[in-house]
């Protein structure tokens, strides 16, 4: 989501007349974009700040920090760095040029703009219908999150639920694949608890799926309590709809998911990856996981290790629990000693990685569509995803441009599983 946010800054710049430029000491305007979700990414986002407040040499250079960190430490910023202009909450990114010239005029010395918009239609940022897409590309459809995850700051940096109407939706996406690309990735914090006019995410992927240019149709986040049934069957019913979802798990205890207030237990969630690998038998299923949660003991973690081994993710990215200000669990005593927090992280990297070359193996043989998105791993090489969201990596003959084939669909027959991708020859 931030890596789309990041483009969208640079999109709003640019139509104010700003380039990017890879010399930080070239640039009137400096942004960094911050992450708060964890305190590793907050700590990052903090010391990225500071660094680029003391490297600025020009007293005519603005440098604004933006995104969640910039929500949540507003003003107080200011008084830690006295050279940074402009504190600009992830709402407010529409307003930069404005922001950033009222600082170079002078009028202002410190500019705040946190705080979130009522998500009117005007308050999401259209796709421009200027801009060339690359295969694949993102499409917001609520910003947000209504739920109350003890352990999460999103709520308090991102605002309320605000969902888009489901005709600005479709308008982006005729948009940005008239503009060349094939694969949309609907985006939002909860992004099958959209509802719109009466329509629900269901309804939402339907209207989308009849889009003409429209080959490949993802989402991300979705809430596991959200996995309605009608949701469901859109699996393997809607074309475009791709055969994986990452749907966060976050733990495999009913112990921890309770106390985190996820709101399902781990046999509501193995009922609902049933479900799905019922409707598309080969679906891909990658999740979430913290572990070293305030009281998770080894029997709660070794039930996280059995769902693993159960629903065989295809994808983890697993985390470290943090502490994240003002949030419910950080009252809680952070009790799972550091080592003990990374010894379980490395066993589920062990698990999974095993779990994961396991899954590739089966592809071996097999003949998929890749969706070709650019330079591979080796010379010669050009690298796509299957809809799967596997990465596949395969040779093309030496005349053929990635110009002329970059966003085309090419079959490929999987010859080999590497440790993080797939290796394929053109059928
Ligand atoms: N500590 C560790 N991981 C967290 N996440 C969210 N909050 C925390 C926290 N306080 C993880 C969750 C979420 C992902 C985006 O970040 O797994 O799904
Ligand atoms: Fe955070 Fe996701 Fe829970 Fe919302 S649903 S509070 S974004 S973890």
């Amino acid at each position: 989501m931030n890596v789309h946010d990041t483009a969208r800054i640079a999109e709003v710049m640019g139509q104010s007349g700003y380039e990017l430029t890879q010399d930080p000491g070239d640039a009137d305007v400096l942004i960094v974009n911050t992450c708060s979700v964890r305190h590793k990414a907050w700590h990052k986002g903090i010391s990225e700040i500071g660094r680029v407040c003391n490297a600025k040499k020009r007293p005519d250079v603005v440098v604004v920090a933006a995104g969640c960190v910039a929500e949540q430490e507003k003003e107080h910023w200011f008084e830690k760095m006295p050279t940074l202009d402009l504190v600009v909450g992830p709402d407010h990114y529409a307003a930069l040029p404005e922001l950033v010239a009222e600082v170079q005029a002078g009028r202002e010395r410190h500019i705040l703009a946190t705080g979130f918009d009522r998500g009117r239609s005007e308050d999401f940022l259209f796709a421009n219908p200027d801009k060339k897409q690359g295969p694949t590309a993102f499409v917001t459809v609520m910003k947000g999150c209504d739920e109350r995850c003890k352990y999460c700051i999103v709520p308090s940096v991102r605002g309320p639920e605000r969902c888009r109407p489901m005709d600005d939706i479709v308008k982006d996406v005729e948009t940005v694949t008239a503009a060349g690309a094939r694969e949309i990735t609907l985006l939002g914090q909860k992004v099958n608890a959209y509802a719109s006019d009466g329509a629900t995410f269901a309804d939402l992927l339907a209207r989308l799926d009849r889009i003409p240019g429209l080959a490949r149709l993802r989402f991300t986040s979705p809430h596991p309590k959200h996995m309605d049934p009608a949701l469901i069957d859109a699996f393997g019913t809607l074309p475009s709809l791709c055969e994986s979802i990452h749907l966060p798990v976050q733990s495999g205890s009913d112990h921890i998911l309770e106390k985190m207030g996820r709101q399902y237990t781990s046999d509501f969630y193995r009922e609902i990856t049933a479900a799905l690998r019922h409707r598309c038998p080969d679906m891909l299923i990658s999740t979430d996981l913290i572990v070293g949660y305030p009281g998770e003991t080894d029997r709660d973690f070794a039930d996280t290790i059995a769902l693993l081994e159960d629903v065989r993710f295809s994808g983890v990215f697993s985390f470290k629990y943090s502490p994240r200000p003002g949030t419910p669990a950080a009252q809680l005593q952070d009790d799972v000693p550091e080592l003990e927090k990374q010894r379980r992280l490395a066993f589920v990297h062990d698990i999974i990685a095993k779990i994961e070359r396991e899954i590739r193996a089966t592809l071996v043989g097999r003949r998929y569509d890749v969706l070709v998105e650019g330079r591979g791993r080796n010379p010669g090489q050009f690298s796509g995803r299957l809809r799967n969201n596997q990465i596949v990596n395969f040779l093309m003959p030496s005349d053929v441009k990635l110009t002329e084939v970059g966003g085309e669909l090419m079959e490929v027959e999987i010859i080999r599983a590497m440790p993080h991708c797939l290796e394929g020859s053109l059928v």
